[in-house]
């Protein structure tokens, strides 16, 4: 069964550039709850190990520097199917190739800085919830 929590960041562009309450209002205008949330600098050593699983690629260096480039708003987001739903929502990692009305189309600049993260499997949400936010903070 799946589960029904995910993670997500919005990440330094979209926070730099003012678009907090729109990603949020998107984010809860599509059926999630926002259940934990706050606002954040990583410093590149905390964002390396976030990304940890790519640290073989050949962007990681520069993901690592964007995304401890300035403040980000994790959050711990609720709905039923929330990984699937809400990847859905955000739409493709690269805008170019995202749809119409996902909020990467919207908000991204592009396939690094692409405005928004969503965990991808039920045990990545509860680890990356986890990696965020102590166990009084996600009840
Ligand atoms: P996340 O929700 O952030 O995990 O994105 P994703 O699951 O859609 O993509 P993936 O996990 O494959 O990549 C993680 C992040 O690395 C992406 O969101 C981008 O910010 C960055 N990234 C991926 N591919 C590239 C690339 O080719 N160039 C650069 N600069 N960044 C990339
Ligand atoms: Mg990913």
């Amino acid at each position: 069964m799946s589960g029904n929590r995910t993670l997500t960041m919005i990440k330094p562009n979209a926070v730099a550039n003012n678009h907090i309450g729109g990603i949020i209002a998107m984010i809860e205008a599509g059926g999630f709850k926002v259940v934990a949330m706050k606002k954040m600098k990583l410093s590149p050593e905390l964002a390396g190990k976030f990304y940890e699983v790519h640290k073989e690629r050949p962007f990681y260096d520069e993901l690592c520097e964007f995304m401890s480039s300035g403040p980000i708003i994790p959050m711990i987001l609720e709905k039923e199917n929330a990984v699937a739903d809400y990847r859905e929502l955000i739409g493709s990692t690269d805008p170019a190739e995202a749809a119409e009305g996902t909020i990467r189309k919207k908000y991204a600049k592009s396939k690094g800085e692409n405005a928004v993260h969503g965990s991808d499997s039920d045990e990545n949400a509860a680890l990356e919830s986890a990696f965020f936010f102590s166990e009084t903070e996600r009840f």
